[in-house]
């Protein structure tokens, strides 16, 4: 069975990540989705609620798991045999910090490949941080984000 990880902060998840998940299981038999730490990043919402909003937004997709880790992404691809990772590439810009990540895996872990799909044109500038500036500040967030977990980020960060 040919397994693949999307590793990512998720904080929240986006229309975005949902498009390269999709994408992702038409490639693979099994496709998890981890939540990950990312050590420079101060999330607004906890793992165990990141999972929940991911869960709720892939409930239709088969072939999808979602877990989470607190480790080096490659002993988590050593641990379920995973033969890639699946990222999204949005722009030059992101290119520079996945080069860094895909080789320091490699050193770590040489059998799992890492694969970047590009992201949809719609969702180029998107991010985490865009979702939740736009929440911050009233905006209308239900284009970007799977309509399951509209209400979670509003409650948490929009203005009562
Ligand atoms: N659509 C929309 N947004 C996207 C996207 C897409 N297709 N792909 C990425 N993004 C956004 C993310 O939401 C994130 O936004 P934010 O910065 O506002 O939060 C941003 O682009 C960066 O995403 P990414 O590069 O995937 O970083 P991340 O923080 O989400 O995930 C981990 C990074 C968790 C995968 C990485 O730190 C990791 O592997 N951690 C485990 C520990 C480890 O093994 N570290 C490496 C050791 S060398």
């Amino acid at each position: 069975m040919k397994i693949a990880i999307c590793p990512g902060s998720f904080d929240p998840i986006t229309k975005g990540h949902l498009d390269i998940i999709a994408r992702a299981t038409t490639l693979f038999d099994k496709v998890i989705v981890l939540v990950a730490v990312n050590p420079s990043k101060r999330c607004s919402f906890t793992a165990e609620e990141r999972l929940d909003m991911i869960r709720r937004s892939t409930t239709q997709m088969e072939r999808v798991e979602v877990d989470t880790f607190s480790g080096l992404l490659a002993d988590y691809v050593d641990q379920v045999g995973a033969c890639a990772i699946v990222k999204g590439l949005r722009a030059v810009s992101d290119f520079e910090y996945e080069f860094q990540l895909v080789m320091a895996n490699r050193k770590l872990h040489n059998k799992a490949e890492t694969i970047f799909l590009t992201t949809a044109s719609e969702y180029m500038f998107l991010s985490s941080s865009f979702v939740k500036e736009l929440a911050e500040f009233g905006g209308n967030i239900a284009d970007f984000v799977p309509a399951e977990i509209v209400g979670d980020i509003m409650e948490r960060l929009g203005k009562s």
